[in-house]
């Protein structure tokens, strides 16, 4: 990658007396457009001066966010004000300038040791400067205590930044397990820091309604509890009949709007999505008359987690999806949407569509006449036959339609924008064919996949490492990138039982695909991503964020050697680490053999143990692993 910064030394950290060297480009992520350092530091102090060189508003609550913040972990007030001029030193200035290249989102930001200049032509490149501004500070200012006798240095520089796609998103599965109001918040808090501007909440799934739709109020008073099970979910014995239903949660439409204006106030858009037809368990048991077997089938309850589709012959074991033939499932729909659509601000609504089993349409007397009377001649014909119906009543709002990628078979509605998940071959068909289209690929941006070995993850059915997901290239050969509106990063939460697990599996794969969303293409290189995300460990351990240092651990490959023999690779994602390990039941630490070629297993050993150190310091779990595991997998291999 093409370094601006070839000058390392800017902080001298005493750390267990080694001085840490950082470069400015160590300190930022995602990586910024062009970076050049200057000379010195600014020092912020209780002198310091915000004046906002503009009249308007969200420019000035940009600098509150600043002071607030400041005095939060500084401990001092600095003042905020607005005037035409600024002159002296030890100012911060924030001006709104018009300058083509830096779009609505991107902004300039020159420190000298006199003042800081932060411009943009929006008042949300302000606030993306204002995030790179925070993240040039020493990590202390991440902490969610006072921290006293710091020197509040910041570096020289000079960055001209703006983001590569226009959508940067997360999206939060609310449905499986609620999550709070203020955890929505927290997420939203968390998600800005890395220049995150869109956030998709999964509403519905079979498992919750969560959002109040007051001309249908069953859907949150039946549709929002469930039974509480924790372990493996899909593999839940379904609830008994005496069991309560109190396990769960909704949002009011207050709490939504509150949502909405935190989230517009950091210049975050709300995508909902409301998971039709398939995934509507949750509303099937509000209302049963929805579903084709109409309450005739077994019985609807929202799902605890108990199987209810067969995933390897696509059957549904429940009657979970809405009927397409019945006109009362329109009708639903379009109060639905008339609420949510005074609600949500954003031009788009998601109406899901994915993972329709269509078991249960395919037995439908209504479905079958529904066939007959529009000409339809596969169970995809008619899902579309509904997509674009429901497209109509989205666009009667004055919405835009979006979907998973499910809605392009049976033929595509007119004017739908196509979420890309399973890989990025539904968001190539729906670009050719000049639809707009989200990448948010299974490969790449399933953040609820486990991120490191299955021995010791939680456990989720498939894997996506840290080194793949920075791998995410959301514009693909051969398509027009006017057409890839962007990409996010998926959080679903079949296995996610509370806050500190999100994070757990949000960070660090979100920064990867940040960086995959704002930086230049050519500035990807995993080599210098790996310190950066290190870096930012430091200051998520200060504002007591969680994250997974799974990409510490060592990667296991097991092979049956010619001799009959089982042979064990250790590999790990970064660079510079060192694999220490013991085969003799005892802890490993750096002073246990280290790795350094393939290990012969020795015989009657049962687990080999392992941990990965840099320098000194350990930095990967403790891991046991079973001899018999390596065993299975090195025989399961082709
Ligand atoms: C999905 O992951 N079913 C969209």
């Amino acid at each position: 990658m093409k370094k601006t910064i070839l000058f390392p030394v800017l902080m001298c950290i005493p750390l267990f007396g080694i001085c840490q060297v950082k470069s400015i480009e160590e300190l930022l992520l995602p990586a910024p457009v062009s970076l050049k350092q200057g000379s010195g530091n600014f020092i912020l102090n209780s002198k310091t001066n915000i004046v906002i060189l503009s009249k308007d508003i969200d420019a000035k609550r940009v600098a509150t966010f600043l002071s607030k913040k400041l005095s939060q972990s500084a401990g001092f007030l600095v003042n905020v004000k607005t005037s035409s001029t600024a002159a002296g030193s030890n100012i911060i200035k924030l001006s709104l300038i018009s300058d083509a290249i830096l779009g609505n989102e991107g902004y300039k930001l020159d420190i000298t040791s006199g003042t800081i200049m932060l411009s943009a032509n929006k008042p949300a490149g302000l606030f993306y400067g204002m995030q790179t501004l925070v993240q040039l500070m020493p990590k202390e200012i991440e902490s969610i205590h006072v921290v006293k006798n710091m020197a509040w240095k910041i570096p020289a520089c000079s960055i001209t930044d703006y983001p590569r796609f226009g959508w940067r998103g997360l999206m939060f599965d609310v449905a499986r397990h609620f999550f709070t109001k203020d955890e929505v918040k927290k997420y939203i808090d968390e998600m800005v820091k890395y220049k995150y501007n869109l956030l998709h909440l999964h509403l519905t799934d079979d498992e919750g309604w969560r959002i109040e739709i007051k001309s249908l109020p069953k859907l949150t008073e039946v549709g929002a509890w469930n039974v509480k099970r924790v372990g493996y979910f899909g593999t839940f014995q379904p609830p008994s009949p005496d069991e309560p239903r109190t396990y769960g949660g909704f949002y009011t439409q207050d709490d939504i709007k509150e949502i909405v204006q935190y989230a517009k106030d950091r210049f975050v858009d709300i995508l909902p999505e409301i998971d039709v037809p398939g995934h509507s368990l949750a509303a099937i048991a509000a209302y049963p008359e929805l579903a084709c077997s109409a309450g005739q089938g077994p019985k609807s309850e929202v799902s605890s987690g108990q199987n209810i589709k067969d995933w390897s012959t696509h059957t549904a074991l429940i009657d979970d999806n809405l009927c397409p033939a019945n006109e009362n499932v329109y009708e639903f729909l379009d109060k639905v949407l008339t609420e949510l659509a005074h609600l949500f601000p954003f031009e788009y609504i998601h109406m899901g569509g994915d993972e329709t089993f269509k078991t249960f349409w395919e037995k439908s007397d209504a479905v079958k006449a529904l066939m007959q009377k529009e000409g339809l001649k596969t169970m995809e014909e008619v899902q579309s036959y509904f997509e674009k119906r429901v497209e109509k009543i989205v666009e009667s709002k004055g919405k835009k339609f979006m979907g998973w990628d499910e809605i392009l078979e049976g033929g595509l509605a007119p004017s739908a924008a196509v979420m890309s998940w399973r890989g990025m071959k539904g968001g190539i068909e729906a670009a050719k064919m000049k639809h707009d289209v989200v990448m948010s690929p299974t490969d790449f941006a399933y953040i609820d996949y486990m991120q490191g070995d299955p021995i010791i993850e939680p456990h989720i059915y498939a894997t996506l490492r840290l080194k793949k997901a920075y791998q995410f290239e959301p514009v693909p050969e051969g398509v027009d990138s006017k057409y890839i509106k962007g990409g996010q990063a998926n959080l679903w939460s079949e296995q996610l039982y509370t806050f500190r697990h999100a994070e757990y599996m949000t960070w660090p794969r979100g920064f990867a695909i940040a960086e995959a969303l704002w930086s230049p293409k050519e500035k990807r290189d995993w080599d210098n991503f790996f310190p950066r995300v290190e870096n930012q460990f430091k200051r998520l351990d200060e504002s007591e964020i969680n994250y997974a240092p799974s990409a510490y651990d060592p990667i296991f490959e097991a092979t049956n050697t010619g001799n009959k023999q089982l042979m064990i690779e250790l590999s790990t994602e970064p660079k510079g680490l060192d694999i220490y390990y013991t085969f003799d039941n005892s802890f490993p630490d750096c002073f246990s053999p280290k790795y350094a070629e393939p290990l012969i297993v020795p015989k009657e050993s049962v687990m080999l143990k392992v941990i990965t150190y840099k320098g000194k310091n350990p930095v990967g779990r403790l891991i046991y692993m079973p001899i018999e595991e390596l065993q299975k997998r090195a025989d399961n291999k082709k």
